[in-house]
């Protein structure tokens, strides 16, 4: 797994400041006096810090947003940093700073000097988050150089900074399995990876091709039957929560979309390593509330499969049988996942009794022609169980939006010669595509849909990620767990 940059918590030590390597960050507030730290800057540079802090555009800059001194003389530095940051910033201003951080960061690694920020824990996860990099398969990228916070409290900061450290592993796992290619990371390997997971108190379990077919998952086992990978469902369980009922998460593990003989144009295919998406976040969000030890009782079950066209892979125009007994005609074997999640689905509200339930998958191209990559689709069947979670990815910073789900979209997917049909036409792809999935859950579990296509691997970097996968979900649900589930 991608290791977060070191980060480590020392006392302030200004005599270090003149031969600190790399990279020295200074926070300040225009209009205001520099802090101890920026007058030790401002002196060994010979007054330009303060010209800096005192400049229209200092006082221009966005909070979290910094000004550049490039090598500085009477300095060993070879940047300086002077961020613009109120001593009080909130939770998301600090984390940006954190990720403006990350972005002027070299193999010679930085000293921050954190001392009066209130919110230098979020700063330094900011940083972490930001200053992620998937190396494994490139053998010129040089590493990160190791961060010094320094501070006036350094033992409580670094206290602070530990459930964070957590959090920030979690969306590393996350990112990580996305990024894999599919030739790496394939069914029997990614379910290794959670199975590695047992080191850190999860309890593990791999249904394999012969259980499913025991469990009646023939929506499910049609996609997989045109790989050679063998199709899997993961089970990882957190119990933390003593009797409660658990709350389950369900993902979307497609380690490879060609749409199967329904195939997918060329250009733009070698995304589909993505479509596993949901089950990374799945898989992200356990092994946080693993190394947090949550007390809260979660199941995570991921199914994992490989949609491929060769002589055995399912035709349009199949009928299969779901696992709970619905009859399904497979118009389009590109509409795949959510054949995949109906079986899981049913199989966590059979096993678990679950006393809530989300599931994550990168679902459709509709949800991003209607919601860009700015935010994910929410569907449910419980307004008060989505507003929760709304909420909880408003504070966290991750986009999510509110999609319709009411029963006049269930005519869509009726289909002729079977109880329903996997798709539903042009219109309202995103919709039909929960519609279907809302056929697998019992109506008094509340259960949330959340369509991720759109921001598990944007087009471009965000505030809290390079380019590349976001880990869209960990901090949400994390954040989510911790309120409703724990206490
Ligand atoms: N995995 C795709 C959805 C997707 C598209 C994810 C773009 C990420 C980026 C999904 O399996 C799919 O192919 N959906 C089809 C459904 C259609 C055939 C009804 C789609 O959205 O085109
Ligand atoms: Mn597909
Ligand atoms: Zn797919």
């Amino acid at each position: 797994m991608t290791d977060p940059v070191a980060i480590s918590f020392t006392e302030t030590d200004l005599d270090a400041l003149e031969t600190a390597p790399g990279l020295v960050v200074v926070f300040a507030e225009a209009g205001r006096n520099l802090g101890l730290a920026g007058r030790r800057v401002n002196r060994l540079t010979r007054g330009a810090l303060k010209r800096a802090a005192d400049s229209e555009a200092f006082a221009k800059l966005e909070a979290g947003a910094a000004l550049r001194l490039e090598w500085p003389s009477g300095m060993e530095a070879e940047l300086v940093l002077l961020v613009q940051l109120p001593r009080r910033a909130d939770v998301a201003v600090a984390r940006k700073a954190g990720a403006t951080i990350a972005r002027a960061l070299g193999e010679k690694g930085a000293t921050v000097l954190v001392e009066g920020q209130v919110r230098a824990a979020e700063i330094s996860f900011g940083l972490a988050l930001r200053a992620y990099r998937f190396d494994y398969h490139s053998t010129e990228t040089p590493a990160y150089g190791a961060v010094r916070f320094m501070a006036t409290n350094p033992e409580k900061l670094a206290q602070e900074s530990a459930p964070m450290a957590a959090l920030a592993e979690g969306v590393f796992f996350t990112r990580d399995l996305v990024n894999e290619p599919a030739n790496i990371l394939t069914t029997s390997d990614f379910a290794a990876r959670l199975a590695a997971m047992q080191e850190l108190g999860l309890d593990v379990e791999i249904l394999e091709e012969a259980d499913l077919e025991a469990l009646g998952m023939r929506a499910l086992l049609a996609v997989g039957q045109g790989s050679e990978s063998p199709s899997k469902v993961v089970v990882m369980k957190w119990n933390g929560g003593g009797d409660e009922p658990p709350l389950a998460l369900i993902g979307k593990g497609v380690v490879f979309d060609t749409g199967g003989i329904s195939l997918k144009p060329g250009a733009g295919m070698e995304e589909m390593t993505m479509d596993m998406g949901g089950a990374g976040t799945v898989a992200g969000v356990m092994r946080t509330l693993a190394l947090r030890k949550a007390r809260a009782n979660v199941v995570g079950l991921v199914g994992l499969v490989e949609n491929m066209p060769d002589g055995k892979a399912q035709r349009p125009g199949d009928i299969v049988t779901s696992a709970k007994g619905v009859t399904i005609e497979v118009i389009n074997t590109d509409a795949e996942g959510r054949l995949v999640l109906a079986d899981v689905l049913w199989y966590a509200q059979e096993h678990f009794a679950p006393s809530a339930m989300i599931d994550l998958a990168t679902l459709t191209g509709a949800v991003i022609v209607g919601l860009g990559h700015e935010n994910a689709g929410v569907f449910t069947n419980n307004e008060s169980f989505s507003e929760a979670v709304l909420k909880a990815a408003k504070l966290e910073g991750e986009g999510a939006w509110p999609l319709p789900l009411q029963p006049a979209y269930d005519k869509l997917i009726k289909s002729r010669l079977a109880d329903i049909k996997n798709t539903g036409g042009r219109a309202a792809g995103s919709i039909t595509a929960a519609a279907f999935l809302k056929r697998f859950v019992e109506a008094d579990v509340p259960w949330c849909h959340i369509d991720i296509a759109g921001v598990a691997l944007p087009p471009s970097e965000t505030e809290l990620a390079p380019k590349g996968p976001t880990g869209w979900g960990v901090m949400t649900l994390n954040r989510l767990i911790a309120e409703k589930f724990e206490g």
